[in-house]
């Protein structure tokens, strides 16, 4: 190894061991990774890149190659203001491609085809043309984890940090008490739950039972769900409770609701990294979220390893498709380069524009 990937490689033992020690990530696996991470950071300088990786990142690419980190919101947000010429995007396709709505004259790549998202396939735009008939006069509030053509449809676009708000914005802006919410419908019952507002899911096949949500505060929501979430159930809750007592116990907001409601905190992945950063090293805390979460944040905070309970078998396997290799021949080959037609981006920029103004 050169005096470079050496001390790369020195860096990242003393920043992961704790987290991933060698029975599960051997010495010379390590170095492998530390020189790609050293060819990685040479192509970003050479063709003037930034990458953005999600929270969900596995740690050794979480902790070497990212320019910025976070969760939808964070990095939209750095999406919208990168002067780079390249942005690679460590995460999924529909993260990918509101850089791309934010971006139209820059490349922006994703390093894996594979990288979806189960809830982002839930949906498509003649979904929310058919809702948006049945329901007229009503805001659409569409989560973040969907494509560009159901954001182009409309009217403003929300992440896990902000749903809330966005929802009680929408009402506000176009003069109703309820809003279609797409497409997680545990997030749209944890939202009615949280805003005090009755869930409707309409059925394609039979409208029967259609609410009066001109007068009654009202989430219409969708049928998808994030096939990770939603296997977390009350049980793993009372599990955690009766094993450690005293638990904080965090649940990301696609979470079934009743799992949310028997939890202490819900909110998005960076919401949970700040909890953990002010509470841990007083509390035990479980994370009920994609299980890489708490190995970033273990890796980041030694200090909360007594506290810090990981709930190790839940990977995304989207996710999971971006790796270090994957992310030096996305550089390299400049691949693979996300598009989305002028007409849908235009569209769908007003919604994202829309959420980054109310923050
Ligand atoms: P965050 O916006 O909370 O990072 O969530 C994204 C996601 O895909 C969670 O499964
Ligand atoms: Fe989609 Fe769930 Fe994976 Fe997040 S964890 S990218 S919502 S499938």
């Amino acid at each position: 190894m050169d005096h470079q990937t050496t001390k790369i490689y020195e860096e990242l033992k003393t920043k992961i061991r704790g987290v991933l020690p060698e029975s599960l990530l051997p010495d010379f696996e390590l170095q492998a990774k530390a020189s790609l991470v050293k060819e990685i950071r040479e192509l970003k300088k050479q063709k003037n890149a930034v990458i953005l990786g999600h929270n969900y990142m596995e740690p050794v690419l979480f902790y070497t190659v990212p320019d910025f980190r976070g969760d939808s919101l964070a990095l939209s947000k750095r999406a919208a203001e990168t002067n780079a010429d390249i942005i690679v995007f460590c995460g999924v396709g529909f993260m990918a491609e509101t850089a791309k709505i934010l971006n139209p004259t820059k490349k922006v790549l994703i390093p894996s085809q594979k990288a979806g998202c189960s809830l982002a396939e839930g949906i498509k735009a003649e979904d929310v043309r058919w809702l948006k008939k049945q329901f007229p006069g009503l805001p659409v509030v569409t989560y973040i984890n969907t494509y560009a053509d159901v954001k182009a449809e409309t009217d403003v676009v929300c992440t896990s940090g902000n749903a809330v708000k966005v929802v009680e914005w929408a009402c506000k802006e176009f003069g109703t008490k309820s809003v279609i919410f797409l497409p997680d419908k545990y997030m749209a019952e944890n939202i009615a739950n949280e805003t005090n507002r009755k869930i409707y899911f309409p059925n394609k096949n039979n409208l029967t039972d259609t609410p009066n949500y001109k007068n009654v505060p009202t989430i219409i929501g969708w049928n998808a769900r994030c096939y990770v979430h939603e296997q977390y159930t009350v049980d793993h809750v009372k599990d955690l409770r009766s094993s450690f007592p005293g638990v904080e116990i965090l649940a990301h907001p696609e979470c079934p609701p009743d799992v949310v409601k028997v939890s202490d905190f819900s909110g998005s992945t960076s919401n949970m990294v700040e909890y953990v950063e002010k509470h841990g090293l007083n509390k035990k805390i479980a994370l009920l979220t994609e299980c890489s979460m708490a190995d970033n944040i273990l890796a980041n905070h030694p200090e909360v390893n007594n506290n810090l309970i990981r709930m190790c078998n839940l990977r995304c396997k989207y996710m999971n498709t971006i790796t270090l290799e994957q992310t030096r021949d996305a550089l390299l080959h400049e691949q693979y380069e996300v598009n989305v037609s002028e007409d849908i981006r235009k569209r769908a920029l007003l919604s994202v524009t829309r959420m980054l103004q109310i923050g």
